[in-house]
């Protein structure tokens, strides 16, 4: 595709984004990526490039059920001005916000020079835990701590995604909400110093270097535009169905993780003796495309990190997790409800052998 009309498609999209989220071109910057990964980790390049230039050091606040883009950031080496705090939860998966200000306001005591940087998850990619932003405030009394929000599971799925409020920085990958994989985009306040990952050519000046992806970046746009149709409120009725019907039918077999405020799609479940990546083969045989609370690797379940800090050790293996997609209808419920029944069945005259 010629430059020109590249150019053109770009900035349409920058253009629609900036209106959809009601912020102002001269407040923010924005910019496109290949992901939420990138931007989480471009982020934390920039605050440890900014710290090591100004002679300041950084501290990184993560929480132990963050998605693994942020959790893993701690096991990378960023220089020896760069420390970790890990956010306390309370039993009910929350950030304990009175616990995590107080201890963060008694470092920034003691370092008032050191900059923050604090990852919120906004909504939870595995329980659909909505993590509200207002709550947030009292931490920007804090003045060298700047809020990363990572924006990726809210579009579509939480009523107000479009108010970005509170944060510094927002990020969002696109696929999650219909539009091509393998791209996304970020805001963040202008004035906030900025040192790109990726530096080259200045495609996108100076906050990324790199030919963009044109069409990837316009399907934001065009899935956005359906996005705005989306019934979230619908979405959240069918959800709420089916999860009583899963409490009910889990009775004997494992339980469903109640998490609250919870976003319009996503339930967490957990099955007493089967470990996810057998129960996933089940559900798969009756055409029900369900995810392993955590992530496999070699075929094998991970424990989860969201079961473990749920105090339920003893079936960390077992997480499951349900999205329903923004067009989800009753009719398609009912037959969920069905085939889940007939795979439940099969579980229960398996269960005397465990
Ligand atoms: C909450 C959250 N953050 C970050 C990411 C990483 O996004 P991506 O894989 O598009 O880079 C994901 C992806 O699933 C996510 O759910």
């Amino acid at each position: 595709m010629a430059g020109k009309a590249s150019r053109k498609l770009i900035n349409e999209t920058r253009r629609y984004l900036y209106s959809t989220f009601s912020l102002s071109e001269l407040e923010y910057e924005l910019f496109f990526h290949s992901g939420a990964t990138e931007s989480i980790v471009s982020f934390t390049y920039s605050f440890m490039e900014w710290a090591r230039i100004s002679g300041k050091k950084l501290l990184i606040c993560f929480s132990s059920i963050d998605h693994s883009a942020t959790l893993t950031l701690k096991d990378r080496f960023w220089g020896e001005h760069v420390s970790f705090y890990q956010l306390k939860l309370t039993d009910d998966l929350k950030y304990d916000h009175q616990a995590n200000l107080a201890e963060l306001k008694r470092f920034h005591q003691e370092n008032p020079e050191a900059l923050i940087l604090y990852h919120h998850l906004w909504v939870h990619n595995e329980t659909g835990l909505v993590s509200p932003l207002e709550e947030l405030k009292p931490f920007k009394e804090i003045s060298s701590l700047y809020l990363h929000i990572d924006g990726v599971q809210s579009p579509g799925k939480i009523r107000n995604w479009r108010e970005l409020s509170v944060g510094d920085m927002f990020s969002f990958s696109a696929h999650k909400f219909g539009a091509m994989k393998g791209v996304g985009f970020s805001f963040f306040v202008k004035g906030m110093k900025y040192f790109p990952l990726l530096t080259g050519g200045g495609q996108q000046r100076d906050l990324r270097s790199g030919t963009e992806n044109v069409m990837g970046v316009y399907s934001v746009k065009l899935a956005m535009e359906d996005l705005l149709k989306v019934d979230i409120e619908n979405t959240y009725k069918l959800k709420c169905e089916l999860k009583s019907f899963l409490k009910e039918e889990l009775k004997d077999l494992g339980g469903v993780l109640d998490v609250a405020p919870s976003n319009s799609n996503t339930i967490y479940f957990y099955l007493n003796h089967l470990t996810s990546d057998i129960s996933l083969a089940l559900f798969d045989l009756h055409g029900l495309m369900i995810s392993a609370g955590s992530a496999c690797s070699s075929g094998t379940a991970k424990p989860s990190n969201v079961l473990r800090e749920a105090h339920l050790n003893g079936v960390a293996r077992n997480g499951l997790r349900l999205s329903l997609n923004f067009a989800t209808t009753s009719d398609e419920i009912q037959k969920i409800k069905s085939e889940i029944l007939l795979v439940f069945k099969k579980m229960r005259l398996t269960l005397p052998r465990y």
